[in-house]
């Protein structure tokens, strides 16, 4: 059984797997290279030869479990037709919403927009490097997305004062996102991810009133339907208020957890696997300190499922001696 499969199925609680989000990206000089070469994000990630490549980068360095797919959880609004833009030192902007037309769009339409991303995953999924090793696909959560299409933007740390201004609007992306994340995701996995990750970044945002109607109901939907492929997922709703309601509601096979939150809590509260949690800013720090600090968790979640990774992505100005030492640390635990 591939090493993800063992903790979240099998609860195995004497290996440690490790995989960390954003491994594929700017903190790998072979990566700033390609991304030199093709300036435009998004026509990167539709190019299945180097998003495949890029994919690959981190475990041809380092002694990692898993892979996960080079792509965007913005793909989607892309595949909606919103226009999508990510522009250096800003981040992503996306174009204005035009509802009837997003509407109108068809399966056939959508998948053949965001198609290389599903040719990548193949790619991957049939080389030598993942045998026996896990081969992630992901999407964002509703919430997420659904900030992403509104505010055009990352909201940084807060909402537009009229966000929830049009519940109409609100309620039919809902409803759209809903029908194409269920397309991507049976895409992805048929291609050959066999775990999913839901990256729920903006979680955080909502106040523990809303989360019923923004979080659990529409992450249950989708939680349910990944289950219904035979493939673990993964939550990783960000910063969320509750995590223990979150499980509790939407039961997910795993949990990814932030830097913020204590893991002595959350391992008091819930029962199923856990996932992450370092600091990645650990990671800017030395030798020692990066030891201590994975060392920290590795015990705490020593005698519960537990997969290894930071709170959230990797940052760019992580030395990669720095990650290959965290690997290693992780794995002669
Ligand atoms: O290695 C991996 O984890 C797989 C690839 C991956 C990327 N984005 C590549 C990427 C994954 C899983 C994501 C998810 C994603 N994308 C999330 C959820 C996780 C999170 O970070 O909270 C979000 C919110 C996005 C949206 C997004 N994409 C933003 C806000 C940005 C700009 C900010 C930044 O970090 O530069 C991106 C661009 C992006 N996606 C990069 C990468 C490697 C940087 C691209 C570059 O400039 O080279």
């Amino acid at each position: 059984m591939t090493p993800l499969h063992e903790v979240i199925i099998k609860q195995n609680t004497r290996i440690n797997p490790i995989w960390i989000m954003r491994q594929a990206g700017r903190y790998l000089p072979e990566f700033r290279e390609v991304r030199k070469q093709n300036p435009n994000f998004i026509n990167l990630c539709l190019n299945e030869n180097l998003s495949s490549e890029i994919t690959l980068q981190p475990l041809k360095r380092f002694n990692l479990d898993a892979a996960i797919i080079f792509s965007d959880i913005l793909m989607l609004p892309y595949g909606l037709n919103q226009k999508v833009e990510f522009e250096k030192g800003f981040g992503p902007k996306l174009g204005e919403i035009n509802l009837e037309e997003m509407s109108k769009l068809d399966e056939v339409d959508f998948v053949e927009k965001v198609y290389p991303v599903y040719k990548a995953i193949k790619k991957v999924s049939t080389n030598s490097i993942i045998k026996d090793k896990n081969m992630i696909g992901f999407v964002g959560a509703p919430w997420t997305l659904l900030v992403y299409i509104i505010n055009q933007q990352s909201p940084k740390n807060k909402l537009r004062s009229d966000f929830f201004k049009d519940e109409f609007l609100i309620n039919r992306i809902l409803l759209i996102l809903e029908k194409f994340l269920k397309i991507h995701i049976k895409n992805q996995i048929e291609n050959g991810a066999n775990v999913i990750q839901i990256f729920d970044s903006w979680a955080g945002l909502l106040e523990e009133k809303d989360l019923p109607n923004y979080i659990y109901s529409p992450t249950l939907n989708l939680v349910n339907y990944v289950k219904s492929l035979n493939t673990p997922v993964i939550c990783f709703p960000r910063e969320i208020k509750n995590y223990k309601e979150f499980c509790d509601i939407v039961k997910p096979d795993a949990v990814s957890i932030d830097y913020n939150i204590d893991p002595k809590k959350i391992l008091n509260d819930i029962k199923i696997p856990i996932q992450g949690g370092l600091d990645p800013k650990i990671l800017l720090t030395d030798n020692e300190t990066i030891k201590k600090e994975a060392i920290k968790y590795l015990d705490i979640f020593k005698d519960h499922p537990y997969i290894f990774n930071l709170g959230h992505g990797v940052l760019p100005e992580t030395k990669p001696n720095m990650f290959e030492y965290l690997v290693n640390t992780v794995k002669n635990y």
